[in-house]
């Protein structure tokens, strides 16, 4: 019996389809629709989710390949009434306009945090080593791999600014 799948903090059996993705596991078979599908193909990062904190795009890779694993959605950072500090500075800054790639940036702004924390270079780090800073280059280049049809994107740089600013407070 495979070990479950943890999808914000509940166990689920890992699907016995092999060919599954993790985004449709999750959107179809766990009703978890924050997740979004845009291109399917890697591409546009809407479907970004947390695996053992670290951001990937669920469109490539199948469900039965996370068994033991810990997935993180939109649904899990927040809710409505208690939204995480990334999800209500993107409220507060208008990080968003039809918001369908918003909890792919959302989730991807989360983990981007965590990254700087860890002291993971990106290509626009200056240095490769030691304390990362989080200039607007650096969100932009870590951001780069979540797009916005709306160009909303000035937007949602205030707002991760904002909370990596409360961050250092
Ligand atoms: Fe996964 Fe576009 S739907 S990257
Ligand atoms: Fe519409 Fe980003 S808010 S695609």
């Amino acid at each position: 019996m495979p070990n479950p799948i943890t999808v914000n903090g509940a166990p689920h059996p890992v699907p016995d389809d092999p060919r599954v993705s993790l985004l449709d596991f999750l959107r179809h078979q766990l009703q978890l629709t924050g997740t979004k599908k845009g291109c399917d193909h890697g591409q546009c990062g809407a479907c970004t989710v947390m695996v053992n904190g670290v951001r990937i795009n669920s469109c490539l890779t199948l469900a039965a390949m996370h068994e033991g694993d810990s997935v993180t959605t939109i649904e899990g950072l927040g809710t409505p009434d208690a939204p995480s500090q990334m999800q209500q500075a993107f409220l507060e800054h208008d990080g968003f306009q039809c918001g369908y790639c918003t909890p792919g940036q959302i989730c991807s702004a989360t983990a981007l945090l965590e990254e700087i924390a860890l002291g993971w270079p990106s290509d626009a780090s200056s240095d490769l080593e030691g304390p990362m800073e989080l200039t607007g280059e650096e969100i932009r280049e870590r951001m780069s791999g979540n797009l916005c049809r709306c160009g909303a994107y000035t937007n949602i740089v205030a707002a991760i600014e904002e909370v990596a600013k409360e961050a250092r407070a």
